[in-house]
């Protein structure tokens, strides 16, 4: 490690809770140099829904690379783009009788949340953002006045402008009641609060704590967004792909968006992509070229991100999602009746589980624990409060279980650490 914390910035994260350099990768483990095996319950801060090095998406890749094909293409029109929308929109834009434009940027999350951002704002004229509690949007100036964590927002330097922040529903949110009173509030034309340009909300907050706001708010939110006249932006960049047992992790709400955030899982094999879906009459007030990225044009990831759909195809993924996602939210709940005194809380959806441990200094120690033991998992939430697990969907059924093991085992020793 020493050559990274000579040469390598500050900002150094991950390579310090996770102190050993990895050299391979494959589905649900990564390897070290040392040969050390760990099970992987992080998957790339939610990216790798399908693995490391899915074999299916390689293949596709290999063929891609040897027969030439266009790796990079600005926005130019390319066959692996073209079946990349196709397979999207029959995959899963048809099926739900949706109409939604895709809109491609730069390929990471936050570049999502800037167009979609810029567009509200274009479209209703207004600049006022309202986002929520412990919501995580990227860490771009636009983004970052979005985000809700204080670390991240006191590194921005300059003010966070025309953003302001409400409470989520969960946990600790005030339900269904703050969402009255900020209807109250921006129907009185003497509040003093700007008419908003956009809702952007993550419909389970991913960072924020694995917080999971109910169909009802969601309804209620889309209604107060329609009365107002904004415009109601899901970002389901860490949620949506097949993480929570269905493709967006609002589906069969009966919601309707203006706009979808998509980005870490839509690439498939760690590839970058990100992709808006906006719906038309919205998208109609783009103008040419206006908002660019030079990386829009992936190749690689429009190759792999086909593949990913191909699991979309039927409903097997998305069911063993669900029914894994029980067992495991079964296991953490018996885990966390185990220290109900220390207010321990299991919550999750799907393959997004996690493990609310009250502390982040205990967070933190059963993360390290866990990776000492050969297990990656990250604290997210308030204060870090919160361990979660994002495991690839298609981990075998061993690695999810030795895993899991290797959790229980790693909380029980720092509880008894705390208690000595
Ligand atoms: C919900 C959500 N939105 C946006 C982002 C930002 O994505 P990126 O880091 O790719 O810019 C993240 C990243 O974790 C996220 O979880």
């Amino acid at each position: 490690m020493e050559l990274f914390e000579r040469w390598e910035s500050e900002i150094r994260g991950y390579s310090r809770a996770y102190p050993t350099v990895f050299t391979k990768a494959s589905n649900a483990r990564q390897f070290d140099e040392q040969g050390r095996s760990y099970i992987d319950f992080f998957a790339g801060a939610g990216v790798l829904n399908f693995g490391h090095n899915n074999p299916r998406m390689k293949e596709a890749l290999i063929r891609f690379i040897e027969a030439d094909g266009v790796a990079h293409s600005l926005d130019m029109a390319t066959d692996v783009k073209r079946e990349f929308i196709r397979a999207f929109v029959d995959t899963i834009i048809k099926p739900r009788n949706w109409d939604y434009r895709l809109q491609f940027m730069g390929p990471t999350g936050t570049n999502a949340v800037e167009a979609a951002l810029k567009l509200a704002r274009r479209v209703t004229g207004r600049s006022h953002v309202i986002a929520f509690s412990q919501g995580f949007h990227g860490m771009t100036l636009g983004s970052l006045a979005c985000t809700a964590n204080q670390y991240f927002r006191n590194a921005a330097g300059v003010p966070l402008n025309h953003v302001s922040h409400v409470p989520f529903e969960t946990p600790n949110g005030c339900g269904m009641g703050c969402l009255n009173t900020l209807r109250e509030t921006l129907e009185n034309s003497s509040s003093g609060v700007d008419a908003p340009a956009a809702f952007i909300v993550e419909p389970l907050q991913a960072e924020g704590g694995v917080n999971i706001a109910s169909r009802e708010w969601l309804l209620q939110l889309q209604q107060l967004a329609r009365d107002t006249g904004a415009l109601l932006i899901f970002d389901d960049i860490q949620a949506g792909c097949g993480r929570t047992g269905q493709y967006f992790s609002f589906d069969g709400m009966g919601l309707d968006p203006d706009i979808i955030c998509l980005a870490k899982g839509i690439g498939g094999y760690g590839t970058p992509l990100a992709m808006n879906l906006v719906k038309p009459e919205h998208d109609a007030h783009w103008q040419p070229g206006e908002h660019t990225g030079t990386f829009r044009g992936q190749g690689f990831s429009f190759v792999a991100g086909r593949e990913a759909l191909r699991y979309f195809e039927d409903d097997a993924l998305m069911r063993q999602t669900r029914e894994r996602g029980e067992s495991v939210h079964a296991r953490l709940k018996a885990l966390a009746e185990t220290y109900t005194a220390a207010g321990f809380e299991a919550r999750g959806k799907g393959m997004m589980q996690a493990l609310d441990v009250v502390e982040g200094t205990r967070a933190k120690a059963i993360a390290r624990e866990c990776f000492e033991r050969g297990l990656l998992v990250g604290p997210c939430g308030v204060g870090g409060r919160v361990v979660k697990l994002i495991p690839p969907l298609t981990i075998p059924d061993d690695d999810l279980e030795q895993g899991l093991r290797l959790l229980e085992d790693a909380v029980h020793h720092v509880m008894e650490a705390e208690d000595a």
